[in-house]
């Protein structure tokens, strides 16, 4: 329980771990700067709280007797209503399958997705790993462009409705890019799905932490059939993920995972499967992930998540503005400040004379920042994005092959949260800017990898944490 009302303008002070010292290339400390918040975001107080008041009464759930099971049953089973309601789904015909995250989601969906010879999946040249390579092979998949700038070809979806009339079985489109922030019109796209027939599933793992989500009843056109997202981005770091989907395709078929927890009855012959969700969590669950997943999206909603959006959306406007002004740093997406209120606050840039990686490892050992840098698990788009030819793809794969990752080229990105301030971002802008004048101290090398570290950066990692 939250140990003062949630607020956006409060918000900060109930992150756990903000503002932790940590040490620089210089032996100084300075407190972190977290701006990697679309990897992973800090874990929310009220959720670290209900973990622990949680913990003395956690046991087995479902099948035991016994009071904490029973009361642990009802805390993972209460956890599945909260998600529901933060995704205004309908108990009655969407189902939450808790799993390990986004990853796990959208695998479980395409293998349980019915899909015939001749199906059609759509999916867009800038999704994250996790929403295309599960699709590869289960269906005749179809990429929708993207335009020079990174934004959706809605034209180029629309034709491919048109041409694969009567094949499109499902659309699989993430509602936030994590590269560039771009945020999909999910329910105009699947209106348009459902016009010709199709499903569609959103991969809300940018969206959920910074945007209210409808997935609405199965008819209205403009519903969700499906929502994938990670409570580890939504300040709930404790292991879980969710997959919100319609209730009667999982009533169907067998499970892709079968074991304990999933069956109704087992004879030596036979298998009778529980009703959905049960029967696509076999195995023991991650409760406390659900406990903790379900403390988050109430803190999300006590927050505001139409406040978290506006807040986002002024600290993006603010960030576009100043790194506008850096000479040689260049943006990609959609970079007008003015348009902030429309895009997540993921931004992907660059400074030519500087490679990403190396940027990345001067902000975090010379300024304490944390950003992320490379092709953030969606290599055709940040290919796509630095206007890499086939040749030049050809070649970085073949140096990947050879172990030689750090020839791959990359972009760096910053990501905020609803509890990153302004002086972070000066911060982060300050130290882009110093990199791109070529000011800074240390000596890098890189491994193979493609990660730097600066010369006589000695860490004594057990000070910190023991280990
Ligand atoms: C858009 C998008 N989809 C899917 C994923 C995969 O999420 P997870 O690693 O939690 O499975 C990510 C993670 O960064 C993402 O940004």
């Amino acid at each position: 329980m939250a140990s003062e009302p949630l607020s956006i303008a409060g918000v900060r002070s109930q992150i756990v771990g903000v503002d932790r010292q940590v040490p620089l290339l210089d032996g100084s400390e300075r407190p972190y700067i977290n701006l990697d918040n679309a990897a992973s975001t800090p874990a929310l107080r009220p959720v670290a709280e209900a973990v622990n008041a949680f913990l003395p009464w956690y046991s087995s759930v479902h099948r035991g007797t016994g009071f904490k099971s029973q009361l642990s049953t009802r805390a993972y089973e209460s956890a599945r209503e909260a998600v529901l309601r933060f995704l205004s789904a309908d108990p009655d015909e969407h189902v939450v399958i808790f799993g390990r995250n986004t990853t796990e989601a959208i695998n479980k969906l395409a293998r349980r997705f019915p899909l015939a010879e001749g199906d059609v999946v759509l999916l867009s040249l800038m999704e994250h790993h996790s929403n295309d390579l599960p699709w590869r092979g289960r269906a005749r998949v179809e990429r929708i462009r993207v335009t020079e700038e990174g934004e959706l070809d809605e034209d180029h979806f629309d034709h491919l409705l048109r041409r694969f009339a009567g094949r499109v079985r499902l659309l699989v489109i993430s509602g936030a890019s994590n590269v560039t922030g771009y945020v999909n019109p999910i329910y105009r796209l699947a209106m348009k799905v459902h016009e010709v027939g199709g499903q569609i599933l959103v991969d809300a793992a940018q969206l959920a932490p910074h945007r209210r989500i409808v997935m609405g009843r199965l008819d209205d056109p403009a519903h969700l059939d499906y929502v994938a997202l990670s409570a580890h981005k939504m300040y709930a770091p404790f292991g879980t993920g969710a997959l919100v989907g319609r209730r009667d395709t999982f009533a169907e078929g067998s499970p892709d995972i079968v074991g304990g927890g999933a069956i109704s009855l087992v004879t030596v012959h036979d298998v009778a499967w529980a009703p959905p969700p049960y029967k696509e969590e076999a195995g023991s669950p991650n409760v406390i992930g659900a406990v903790a997943l379900a403390e988050a999206v109430r803190s999300l909603e006590a927050i505001g998540v139409d406040a978290i959006a506006e807040h986002e959306a002024a600290l993006t406007c603010h960030a576009l503005q100043r790194l506008r002004e850096i000479d040689g740093l260049v943006l990609y997406g959609d970079q007008r400040p003015e348009c902030s209120a429309a895009r997540v606050g993921v931004i992907s840039l660059r400074i030519p004379e500087v490679e990403d990686g190396k940027v990345a490892a001067i902000l975090a050992c010379e300024a304490g920042i944390g950003v992320r840098h490379g092709c953030f698990c969606a290599q055709p788009y940040v290919f796509h994005l630095l206007g890499l030819s086939r040749e030049e793809i050809a070649r970085f794969s073949e140096a990947a092959a050879r172990g030689e990752r750090q020839q791959v080229p990359g972009l760096v990105r910053v990501s905020l949260g609803c509890y990153n301030t302004v002086e972070e971002l000066d911060a982060a802008v300050e130290a882009l800017a110093r990199v791109a004048r070529g000011e800074y101290n240390g000596r890098y090398r890189v491994d193979a990898e493609g990660e730097y570290y600066p010369e006589g950066y000695q860490v004594e990692w057990g000070r910190y944490l023991p280990l």
